[in-house]
């Protein structure tokens, strides 16, 4: 089979595997974090099973980069710089700032994400970087669907980090526990950092108009949109207290 031919077969396939997860995550919620179960098997520590799940994103879209003849033109750095600022920090920056004590993680979940995002660090970084490149190039640059991409990708970056800042924040050092978030988009919903990487990974769809970039960011709804429901439910009944006007995902809607 040649290489285009293997390449379209596996996206297709990983936007069914979305279309099928997506439903799927409404009736079980992966078991890290607060749904921690340790029915899944044996498990690894949770910083090490996002060094694990993560790294494949960085290394996978770099060496489509690199051996797609290191192309310097303005799109293709753009393109670069926006998945790794996000990706360099979610690999190898997010697993040293979590304070989860010895909370551990299935290696089956590790490795289900880390197939996830070897497969979607290709799917994009080879159409970007490869089979779609003619389509960019510094002409790209002359496109509004570029520049409202990366703006919508920008805003969806700054939420999910001041979301996950908030978070990372409610802990005292050597405290395992859980507390209300408040502050930000906190008033609105429960789950801003999930909020905001959906808007970027839609940024980023816009931005290199792509089939490959509209699976990621279809593939982040169907993982986030479920385990948004779940996280929301999960503090309406641990507080009591939990504020009534908090919807799970979305300010105003849901
Ligand atoms: N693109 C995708 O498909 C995808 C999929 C999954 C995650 N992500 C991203 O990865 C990041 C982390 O995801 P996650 O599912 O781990 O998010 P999360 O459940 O919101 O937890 C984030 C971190 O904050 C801690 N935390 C959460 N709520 C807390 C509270 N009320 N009190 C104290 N500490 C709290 C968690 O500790 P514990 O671990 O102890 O719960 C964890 O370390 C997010 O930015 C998310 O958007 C992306």
């Amino acid at each position: 089979m040649t290489e285009p031919a293997f390449y379209r077969l596996l996206l297709w396939g990983f936007l069914l595997v979305a279309a099928l997860t997506f439903p799927a995550l409404f009736f079980i919620t992966a078991p890290y974090g607060r749904h921690e179960a340790k029915s899944w098997g044996p498990t690894i520590g949770n910083r090490l099973g996002w060094l694990v799940m993560e790294s494949p994103s960085v290394l996978a879209f770099f060496a489509c980069w690199y051996l797609g003849g290191r192309p310097t033109d303005p799109a293709s750095l753009a393109f670069l710089f926006l998945w790794q600022l996000h990706y360099v920090h979610r690999a190898w920056i997010f697993p040293f700032r979590i304070k989860s004590g010895p909370k551990r993680m299935p290696i089956a979940i590790a490795a289900s994400a880390f197939t996830f995002t070897l497969i979607n660090g290709y799917l994009n970084g080879r159409w970007l970087f490869g089979f779609g490149a003619d389509r960019y190039g510094a002409a790209w640059l002359e496109e509004p669907r570029f520049w409202i991409g990366a703006a919508v990708f920008l805003v969806g970056f700054a939420i999910n980090q001041h979301a996950d800042w908030v978070l990372l924040h409610l802990r005292k050092p050597g405290e395992t526990g859980y507390k209300i978030p408040r502050g930000g988009l906190y008033r609105w919903v429960t789950c801003p950092n999930y909020f905001g990487e959906i808007v970027e990974w839609t940024g980023f769809a816009i931005c290199t108009w792509s089939l490959p970039g509209l699976a990621f960011a279809l593939w982040t709804i169907a993982n986030l949109l479920p385990r948004a429901r779940s996280h929301h439910r999960w503090y309406r009944e641990k507080f009591p207290e939990y504020p009534p006007e908090r919807r799970a995902l979305v300010p105003g809607l849901f």
